[in-house]
């Protein structure tokens, strides 16, 4: 499975903060906000991924990234030249996709599972090769996002775009897995009426077509959208929480690499003595020489 990180857009929504730095490289607490979508692909598991950015932002997102191998990864990168949609990155990551079932993740989606992970990841590998899988979440805004409507044994009958009234509280949230043929679909959208190729409009085809299933996200979990003042706060104020809380890191993909051996021991010892001084090195050395002890 290829996996793809949409992390371009206008950033309107955070101007000035996105006047000069991309929003996905804004920091969530103690880390740029793309780790956490990237490392959400990790947990699926999904190693070979497309970066979509703007003509400005992708060179410092390949500065920050790289080619992915120091985490045992294959990054690669395009270029969306203008915010024309979401589901546009289906047809920028034709080629990358190839033929392969597809993950797509929104470069401003963060995502902290709980063990419905599990319940998460094999209904994907159940539905793999041929039907989509998205995610729903209860929102009390969720005129803001993609409305999923469910009869009463939670089978999606609907999904609408920004609603003015939603028929449920039900939001779509930015992870999409699709079998390969989502390139063609997104080949023959036509633009929304405010001129973008819409991820819902794609959705409503597999809805359509019997070949899509939404696995509606319990309150265990939690999904937050950073792309606003607000919800970039809650994000950041979130992930302090449960870190200081709990001691660990969520989203280090150093960490997750290692741990899902990505990485050796010896190449995340390499990685660490490459990074600048300070607690998110501390913090690796902890993570290595505990492992290295508990064995
Ligand atoms: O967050 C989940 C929601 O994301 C879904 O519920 C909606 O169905 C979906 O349309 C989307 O709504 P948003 O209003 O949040 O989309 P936004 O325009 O903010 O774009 C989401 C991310 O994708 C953001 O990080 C920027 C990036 N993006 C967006 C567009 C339209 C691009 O890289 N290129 C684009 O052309």
């Amino acid at each position: 499975m290829k996996g793809i990180l949409l992390a371009g857009g206008s950033g309107s929504r955070l101007y000035p903060l996105t006047k000069t730095i991309s929003k996905q490289l804004l920091p969530v607490y103690d880390k740029p906000m793309i780790y956490y979508p990237l490392s959400t692909l990790m947990q699926f598991e999904i190693k070979d991924i497309l970066i979509i950015s703007t003509p400005h932002d992708t060179p410092n997102i390949e500065k920050l990234l790289g080619d992915g191998s120091q985490i045992g990864m294959h990054i690669s990168y395009k270029i969306q030249q203008e915010p024309r949609g979401i589901a546009q990155a289906f047809t920028i990551g034709s080629d990358f996709i190839n033929n392969e079932n597809v993950c797509l993740i929104l470069g401003d989606n963060i995502f902290h599972m709980d063990t419905e992970f599990n319940i998460f990841k094999s209904e994907v590998k159940k539905n793999m090769d041929n039907r989509a899988t998205i995610f729903a979440y209860e929102v009390s805004d969720p005129q803001r996002f993609g409305v999923v409507e469910f009869d009463k044994n939670y089978k999606a009958i609907s999904i609408e775009e920004k609603p003015k009234n939603p028929k449920s509280k039900f939001a779509s949230v930015g992870l999409y897995f699709y079998p390969s043929d989502v390139v063609k679909f997104a080949q023959g959208l036509k633009p929304s009426a405010r001129g973008e190729y819409e991820i819902t409009d794609l959705n409503n085809i597999y809805l359509n077509q019997g070949r899509m299933s939404v696995v509606p996200m319990h309150r265990g979990n939690v999904w937050l959208d950073a792309g606003t003042p607000n919800s970039l706060m809650d994000s950041g104020n979130f992930v302090k929480m449960i870190e200081e809380r709990q001691g660990i890191k969520i989203a280090c993909i150093e960490e997750i690499a290692y741990n899902r051996g990505f990485i050796n021991d010896e190449q995340m010892s390499d990685l660490i003595a490459h990074m600048t001084p300070g607690q998110y090195r501390s913090y690796l050395e902890l993570v290595l020489n505990e492992k290295q002890r508990n064995r």
